[in-house]
């Protein structure tokens, strides 16, 4: 860990945290990151009682389709969509398509001064999302708090900085091949869950980030982003170490880090799924190289 790593997190009250026993050369990451070590003596018990079967070895790509996809609403014991009914949530604001066809900076513009939910009444300003524009990786929130509203960016709270050290532990870096958005692009009182009208209203939003972004990758924190991008009722806990889909793109799901502030007891857990996401970001990454197709099948 570098010095100025080891010192963020002691302040946070967690270090030390997590590293990898051997930083990774390339993109083989999957094996090597299995090995990696928890820098904490009780995280490795709680590893070793936690430990989930798709987190280790070989990456099983498959991924679970979302609701909103036949097969899996048949599983759900929903009728199949009519041909051409899109289930994903289209508020009157965005009915006449403005912003599907928006560029980055439009729509920024846009969400600034979006007045599509009640969240616009109390916010001091949107926070549309912070990042570099072609990453790979995609980071997806819950909604601003108080110095994300005060601020414009999203993490950049207490909650924040333990994701920057999540980020740190598999090598990445705020602003370098990450993007980081929220479901909901306002604060919501008193910090309080965003409603389901209120995620449904911001959606559009966050599907054209991910529509201008073309990640390979999507990893939602907690709850409220993972059912809003999966348009499905999502536990974390069973839903860990699976592979879902957004459009074509592979969803790994782990808890918030607001949530990890909580209950440090489950930062094993959390290590255990950046390493699925980097195992299945290098897989991503040697399909693509060997010229094999990155939408991955279906189970
Ligand atoms: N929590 C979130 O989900 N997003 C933020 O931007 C900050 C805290």
């Amino acid at each position: 860990m570098s010095g100025r790593r080891d010192s963020v997190l002691r302040e946070m009250g967690l270090a030390p945290l997590w590293r990898l026993r051997d930083r990774p050369a390339v993109d083989d990451a999957c094996g090597q990151l299995a090995d990696a070590v928890v820098d904490r003596a009780p995280l490795q018990a709680e590893r070793s009682a936690d430990t989930v079967p798709a987190a280790a070895g070989a990456v099983d790509l498959r991924i679970v389709p979302p609701l909103h996809s036949d097969a899996r609403r048949g599983h759900a014991g929903l009728p199949p969509l009519a041909a051409g009914v899109a289930p994903a949530v289209t508020p009157e604001h965005v009915a006449d398509g403005r912003i599907e066809g928006l560029d980055w900076d439009a729509l920024e513009a846009t969400i600034l001064t979006c007045e599509a939910c009640v969240l616009c009444q109390k916010r001091k300003q949107a926070v549309p999302g912070v990042g570099d524009r072609q990453a790979d990786w995609l980071f997806v929130g819950e909604g601003p708090g108080a110095e994300e509203d005060e601020r414009g960016e999203p993490f950049v709270g207490q909650a924040g900085r333990l994701l920057d050290a999540m980020l740190a532990s598999i090598d990445l870096r705020r602003g370098h091949d990450v993007y980081i958005a929220n479901a909901v692009k306002c604060r919501p009182p008193h910090n309080r869950t965003p409603e389901t009208a209120e995620i449904a209203a911001c959606f559009p939003y966050l599907e054209r980030q991910i529509a201008l972004l073309q990640p390979r990758l999507i990893v939602a924190l907690g709850r409220p982003a993972a059912q809003a991008l999966l348009n499905q009722e999502i536990k974390i806990g069973a839903s860990r170490g699976r592979l879902f889909r957004y459009g074509g793109i592979p969803v790994i799901v782990t808890y918030h880090p607001a949530y990890l502030l909580r209950n440090l007891h489950d930062k094993g857990k959390v290590w255990e799924d950046l390493c699925f996401a980097r195992r299945t970001m290098a897989e991503l990454h040697a399909r693509a190289d060997a010229g094999a197709p990155e939408n991955l099948p279906t189970i």
